[in-house]
């Protein structure tokens, strides 16, 4: 299938691969933000008219778009953000911050991003927690039997990507949960690496919460959900104060929105969310099988491709994700990445906000190839000449 009448960035003379920083936006995404901005751009639950009464009801509609894209119960479950990091950083401080206790231990991995790290670290700080970090194999890839490794009976909660944004690798949440929940362990899923590429099913998963970002699954910056069990969200206390998240206040005393509007002070990003559920309708449209099935198709003829050339490290070839991780021995990725920049061959390099993961694999920096459903084996092949120009590569 072609996409490229869909996504006008595809009629760029560039190639993308950069789609786990974030995807490119179809038309349909476009048109409905240009939509609300242009026709009925009043804010929610403010104004006593019509444009604010649709306004209201398209992030109604959106809340319970995204409720059954991951099976939640309830919509009121979702919590509207600015992204996985605002999400991460609420569940931290508004809930495990009143739930954990000095001594109480979290389960981590140096494979995580910085943004489900560094909270967990301001709060040892605060009050005391213990983080352990369960090792990851020779791979980077992380098991539930070191998970299994770090458990006792102080560990309270799990912390983990479904898809680590360097490595790639796919966790077992499934195992994971009913694990921990065995245990009486809550746990926490990042799913900003796999809402665009795989299903993630909350309720089959058994998922406490869960974070994502829009702009990585078609949808534009500034976004995202918040996952919360209602048992859970109920004793979550807002990170974030202010209008449209309480009923009223006094000198003493104020008195919080029910859920989910007690988390969305201020005024959230509409357009954005607005326009998320044109991205979940692409997605089902396109179909979750279809993108694994396309993604796989692609990763492997890259795989095969840069296995082609010699002087190329791939160093995640056993991960299963569209990520797909290289080096040059001898050029700082940061080269190569703006070498391939000059060929309009759009990756990331460096650490990928991932700053530890260098103590547990044998490398630290890498050029990070991510693949979306929209790439091609043409992109490939212009990526793979761009890569065999040695010469030109190391006096670049
Ligand atoms: N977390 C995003 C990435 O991995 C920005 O590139």
């Amino acid at each position: 299938m072609n996409y490229k009448n869909d996504f006008p960035m595809l009629s760029n003379d560039i190639v993308y691969f950069d789609n786990a920083a974030t995807s490119l936006k179809p038309m349909s995404v476009i048109n409905k933000e240009i939509e609300y901005l242009s026709m009925y751009s009043a804010n929610m639950k403010r104004g006593d008219y019509d444009i604010a009464f649709k306004v209201e009801d398209e992030v109604n509609k959106c809340r319970e778009e995204i409720r059954e894209y991951i099976n939640a119960e309830d919509k009121n479950e979702i919590v509207f953000t600015s992204g996985a990091t605002m999400g991460l950083n609420m569940i931290v401080f508004g809930y495990f911050k009143n739930h954990l206790k000095k001594g109480d231990e979290v389960i981590l991995n140096k494979g995580e991003h910085a943004s489900n790290i560094l909270p967990w670290m301001i709060l040892r700080k605060e009050i005391g927690i213990v983080i352990k970090y369960a090792q990851l194999d020779c791979n980077g890839f992380l098991s539930l039997d070191s998970i299994k490794k770090e458990i006792t009976a102080n560990t309270r909660v799990v912390s983990l990507s479904h898809i680590t944004n360097v490595i790639g690798d796919v966790r077992d949440i499934s195992s994971i949960s009913s694990y921990l929940h065995g245990k009486g362990i809550l746990f926490v899923v990042d799913a900003s690496q796999s809402i665009a590429h795989t299903k993630v099913d909350v309720t089959l998963n058994d998922i406490d919460f869960l974070v994502f970002s829009f702009h990585k699954m078609l949808g534009s910056t500034g976004s995202g959900c918040l996952y919360g069990k209602y048992s859970l969200l109920k004793e979550m206390m807002p990170t974030i104060y202010g209008g449209g998240m309480n009923i009223d206040f006094n000198e003493e005393e104020i008195s919080l929105m029910p859920i989910p509007y007690r988390f969305e002070a201020g005024t959230i990003n509409i357009a954005s969310i607005i326009s998320f559920r044109e991205a979940i309708k692409y997605v089902n449209k396109v179909g979750l099988n279809n993108i694994m099935i396309t993604e796989k198709h692609l990763r492997d003829y890259l795989i095969r491709e840069l296995s082609k050339i010699p002087y190329i490290d791939i160093l995640n070839k056993e991960a299963t994700s569209s990520i797909v991780l290289i080096n040059i021995k001898g050029i700082d990725s940061s080269k190569l990445g703006l070498y391939l920049n000059s060929k309009k061959i759009c990756t990331r390099s460096g650490v990928h906000c991932v700053k530890m993961l260098k103590d547990e694999v044998s490398f630290d920096d890498s050029v990070r190839i991510s693949l979306y459903f929209y790439n091609t084996y043409e992109e490939i092949d212009r990526l793979i000449d761009a890569l065999k120009e040695y010469d030109n590569i190391i006096n670049f």
